[in-house]
């Protein structure tokens, strides 16, 4: 067992750092090496049917389902179409409009969860093109799906998801810039800008891997917490949403994400003297408006540590109490940077409450059931 964990203590620590190599597979192939396109050929949509898709629904459950919200984001800026994200196990059951022009991407890393395998099919059943996000060739989704785009992550065997989870945001972005290229709705040189910074992903994650012993700190200091909050604006919320799912998960310890600004919205009056929040600041043009949010739970008494973008600590600094800085990559793929230290700080929390990492209580790899 220990040399499959390749000398890891656990599945979990070991997957998180494959992500650099699980970037580099998913991507291998499908960038053109002057990084000025990307090629989907396995994917059988022809140009006609790209340019006939009016809507997309990307639909998921759990850890993929945070992907798909990215996916979203990513999406309706890169090629201006209307995207709507849901968890499969209300998609439908909400009645979703669902017509032969809309394209439905399920996003599964098993390929077998019973709640998307039911979405797909619905979709089908309603004639729309089904797209499949899976890590797991020749699985249910897989095989019944139109186009199938696999990430490269390699078997995931810890129940709590991270390299599969990183690998659906390359595979967002690969086909983001993919549906661009065919609708003339990015300028060349965006594409560019866009592909050459993926390159550099991968060791983004590798600098942020080597500070896991100042992750490990934070861990241990909010271990000792029985309620924390995760915030943050746009991308940066879909990745809070991820960040706390992870901690709950793995160390059993609530949190919950919210968007930065609908905090005074309610939440706000669960903020006391001591209670940790983690706030994920890497969106430059939301700065302000994050920060502004980060002093109301100061001024309540919360101890604030930051997601940053290096560069950023002089602004944003003075605003919390910690800060982690993480290398900068254009906003629309920092997700796939800043949710490495969210990830590690799941993890080593889990360690020091003494759970399970890799079979945390209650949960399983693979859901079959509704
Ligand atoms: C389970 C797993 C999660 C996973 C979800 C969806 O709940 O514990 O980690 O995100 O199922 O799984 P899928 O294989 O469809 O991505």
């Amino acid at each position: 067992v220990t040399a499959e964990k390749a000398g890891f203590d656990h599945f979990m620590l070991k997957e998180i750092y494959e992500q650099p190599k699980a970037y580099r597979d998913t991507m291998r192939g499908r960038v053109s090496e002057d990084n000025n396109s990307v090629s989907l050929t396995e994917i059988g949509m022809t140009a006609e049917q790209v340019k006939g898709i009016r809507k997309v629904h990307i639909v998921a459950c759990g850890t993929a389902y945070h992907a798909g919200l990215v996916g979203k984001t990513v999406i309706e800026r890169m090629a201006r179409i209307p995207v709507e994200t849901d968890v499969a196990s209300e998609y439908r059951y909400r009645s979703p409009i669902i017509t032969p022009d809309t394209l439905v991407i399920v996003v599964s890393q098993s390929g077998e969860t019973a709640d998307t395998l039911a979405a797909l099919r619905e979709a089908k059943r309603n004639g729309a093109r089904v797209l499949a996000i899976t890590n797991v060739v020749g699985s249910s989704v897989a095989r019944e799906a139109d186009d199938v785009l696999i990430t490269w992550a390699g078997p995931e065997i810890a129940v709590a998801s991270t390299k599969a989870y990183t690998s659906q945001l390359i595979a967002f972005y690969l086909f983001g810039v993919y549906l661009a290229q065919t609708l003339g709705t990015m300028e060349q040189a965006a594409i560019t800008e866009v592909l050459t910074a993926m390159q550099q992903l991968p060791e983004q994650v590798e600098a942020v891997l080597e500070q896991s012993a100042v992750l490990k700190q934070v861990a241990d200091s909010i271990a000792v917490h029985k309620n924390l909050f995760f915030i943050g604006r746009g991308v940066d919320f879909a990745v809070a949403q991820e960040g706390s799912l992870k901690l709950k998960e793995i160390s059993y310890i609530h949190s919950e994400a919210y968007a930065a600004g609908e905090l005074k919205h309610g939440t706000l009056a669960l903020i006391e003297d001591g209670i940790p929040v983690i706030a994920l600041v890497t969106q430059e043009e939301l700065y302000e408006k994050t920060l502004s949010n980060i002093k109301e739970v100061k001024a309540r008494g919360a101890h604030v540590l930051a997601i940053a973008n290096a560069g950023s600590e002089v602004e944003v600094s003075k605003s919390v109490d910690e800060l982690f800085a993480i290398p900068k990559t254009l906003p629309i793929l920092s997700p796939a940077v800043s949710v490495i230290p969210l990830q590690l700080i799941s993890y080593y929390a889990s360690l020091a409450v003494g759970n399970d990492v890799d079979k945390p209580r209650n949960l399983a790899k693979s859901v079959t059931v509704e």
